[in-house]
């Protein structure tokens, strides 16, 4: 009874722990922070895909909508929605930006459309850089 209830707990616990984290790069985790009103404040330094212009990242999630991050300039970046504006599934990084998995609409790593069936890029969600961390929502 006792090994069960262990058991039960650590399942439990790694699930919470899970839970949070899902898709977001291992190395992202410990730069990706959540604030009060739930808005995500990213270390976009410690984050090795946005090193260079053109990389992105899915970097967590904003009210239970999962969000990328992409470079566009030394100091520039822009922040998206990942669920794809034909249907709402989730795109997924490609080579050189997004796929969908549904219909493999394809847009360019800073969320620009490049192939529909889509017909709109990946939604934007407002950025602000403070002092070296990107703060989304
Ligand atoms: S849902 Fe993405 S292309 Fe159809």
């Amino acid at each position: 009874m006792e090994n069960l209830s262990r058991r039960a707990v650590l399942t439990g616990a790694c699930a919470i722990l899970t839970m949070g984290f899902v898709n977001i790069p291992s190395a992202a985790n410990a730069s990706v922070k959540r604030l009060s009103d739930g808005r995500l404040s990213v270390r976009v330094k410690s984050i090795p895909e946005l090193a260079s212009i053109g990389g992105a990242v899915q970097i967590g999630k904003l009210k239970g909508t999962p969000v990328g991050l992409a470079r566009t300039g030394d100091t520039k970046y822009v922040a998206f929605s990942l669920a794809c504006p034909h249907q709402g599934v989730k795109v997924v990084k490609s080579e050189n930006g997004w796929v969908c998995p549904a219909h493999q609409s394809e847009f360019e790593s800073d969320g620009d459309l490049l192939l529909g069936p889509a017909t709109s890029r990946l939604t934007r969600i407002p950025v602000r850089l403070r002092g070296g961390n990107a703060v989304i929502g």
